[in-house]
């Protein structure tokens, strides 16, 4: 009974006009020949709630792996299954843009890497990922311990004073810090300063997330433009952010043009190993306002995520003490107290699953957007044209029908020996970086990011939820964040003798995470 479907869906992929198609198979529509995809009813309510991926999470229990979900006129679709999730990212992705996501990001990212799409994605992407090659990763290991030196100093006074520390923002603030001077080289040094810049930076980033999930766009409507106080702040805000950078773009122009410089794959200015550093010195060829578009993904892309990260995996390490001293006997083996280097990242093992499984429990960003560009089939079901998608990866990373004891948080789920669960290797069941073309060009710097700032944190400090700290519940931006904080104790732990590690010699080959 599929059959005028999958004659439909071959014509288009000949390349025969959706518009011929719709008037063709009229006949085969109006009978409804075909499965129709689940409708989610009366479920609208149900989605006001402040994390709005959790009760997408009963219905995709109710409804299956890919529902449709209505609001008045506008619908959407939800993805929850990991083979629907692969052809939309992966094997059919040229049918995909970011839709929605391009148009809230719009303000802040133009047509930067991540909202980008088409011909600007294709060139700007082969542009990119060369600056972060193997060495730049390994310099910027360097780089995240110093930062979350600056961070144990902070947390050390912290513990002298008695007094408890709000994580969530201390981590936002680190990872700030890291990814300025790993872009651009500007050390925004928010851990130590609230500057203008600093306040800026955080503004605008509030008022993407604010978008991201407001239904109606305000910021659209002529006159609030200019005379709503918020959007002022918004405008002085990236006036301001836009400025720092043209004149960071400057600095780095007179640097490179009194390099000697020998341009090659893994070229690194030592004294400024930014990505913007390599850009220039590359000779990337493009319009400032696209490199300014492009830094500001990055600077964002950066930042959130890995603080969410580390604030959860903080979480569910409070929760799980056997999980923490499994973690402190591995660091103190492997590090003592000396800083990571990119060897120390394949004997952090424990510490790297940690993250995976963290990554599993509270992905960043907790769905994926598309929409499609042309008809296609997802599952047994066609769907047209410019259709809005959800792919919920907190979803995939709970199913029940893909993981045992799916809301626990077990480290001990991947092997110690075995690969680095990535989206690949798991089936797309798991896709902590998204998967196909447009996967996270910052992967490997992000993992290793977070491991050194949780192996460090962890070396000197106990950390336990504070004595009536808050409930710690979730809220969505782009990234899951808790509604009123982290509030942990840290105290100083009694380090033990630092041990040379006698396993270096036995550690086999494992493959870095991909
Ligand atoms: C894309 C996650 C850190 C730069 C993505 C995507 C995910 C992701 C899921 C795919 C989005 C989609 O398909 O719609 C994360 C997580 C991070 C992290 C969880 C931290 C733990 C970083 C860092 C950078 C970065 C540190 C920059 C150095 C990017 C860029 C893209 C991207 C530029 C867009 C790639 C493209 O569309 O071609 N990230 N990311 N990310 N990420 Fe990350």
């Amino acid at each position: 009974s599929g059959f005028p479907s999958i004659v439909k869906n071959g014509l288009s992929k000949l390349g025969v006009p959706d518009g011929v198609l719709e008037v063709m198979f009229k006949w085969a529509d109006a009978k409804q020949d075909y499965p129709k995809i689940p409708e989610a009813k009366g479920a609208i309510s149900a989605i006001r709630s402040e994390a709005f991926f959790i009760p997408l999470y009963e219905l995709f229990l109710t409804y299956g792996g890919i529902f449709r979900l209505t609001f008045g006129p506008k619908s959407f679709l939800i993805v929850s299954d990991p083979s629907i999730a692969k052809h939309i990212l992966k094997d059919n992705s040229k049918s995909y843009s970011k839709g929605i996501l391009a148009e809230i990001l719009d303000f802040v990212m133009g047509k930067g890497l991540i909202p980008a799409d088409g011909e600007i994605w294709r060139v700007r992407r082969r542009t990119i990922v060369p600056a972060l090659h193997q060495k730049y990763v390994a310099a910027m290991i360097g780089l995240f311990g110093q930062a979350t030196d600056r961070l144990c100093k902070k947390l050390d006074t912290a513990a002298s004073d008695g007094e408890d520390v709000e994580m969530e923002s201390l981590f936002s603030r680190l990872t700030l810090d890291i990814i300025g001077k790993a872009v651009f080289n500007y050390d925004f040094d928010s851990l130590t300063n609230d500057t203008g810049i600093v306040e800026a930076v955080y503004t605008v980033l509030r008022e993407a997330e604010d978008r991201s999930v407001s239904p109606i766009p305000v910021w659209e409507i002529p006159i609030w433009k200019d005379i709503s106080p918020r959007q002022k702040k918004v405008n002085a805000a990236l006036k301001l952010i836009n400025g720092t950078l043209n004149e960071l773009i400057a600095i780095c122009k007179r640097m490179v043009d009194e390099e000697e410089l020998q341009f090659h794959e893994e070229y690194m200015n030592e004294r400024d190993p930014s990505i913007l550093h390599f850009l220039l010195a590359s000779g990337d060829d493009v319009t400032s306002k696209q490199l300014r578009d492009d830094l500001m993904t990055m600077l964002i892309a950066g930042h959130e995520t890995s603080a969410a990260v580390l604030t959860w995996t903080f979480y569910l390490l409070s929760k799980e003490p056997s999980a923490l001293s499994k973690l402190q006997n591995e660091v103190d083996a492997v590090l003592g107290d000396r800083y990571p280097t990119i060897e120390d990242m394949k004997k952090l093992k424990y510490t790297t699953r940690v993250i995976n499984e963290s990554l599993r429990l509270y992905p960043q960003p907790p769905v994926l957007i598309r929409r499609s560009l042309g008809n296609d089939t997802l599952g047994k079901y066609p769907i047209k044209s410019g259709e809005d998608i959800f792919i919920s990866v907190w979803n995939l990373h709970r199913s029940p029908h893909h993981w045992e004891d799916a809301d626990k948080f077990n480290p001990e789920r991947w092997p110690l020996d075995g690969p680095n669960p990535n989206e690949t290797n798991q089936n797309f069941s798991y896709l902590p970086f998204g998967g196909g073309p447009r996967k996270c060009v910052g992967d490997m710097f992000a993992t290793f990011e977070t491991v050194v700032a949780v192996a460090m944190l962890v070396r000197r400090f106990n950390f336990q939820m504070a004595l009536g700290a808050p409930p710690v519940e979730m809220t969505t931006g782009a990234t899951i964040h808790t509604t009123q904080g982290l509030k942990m104790t840290v105290t100083r732990r009694i380090v033990p003798p630092i041990m040379p590690s006698l396993d270096t010699q036995l550690s086999e080959v494992d493959s870095l995470p991909s």
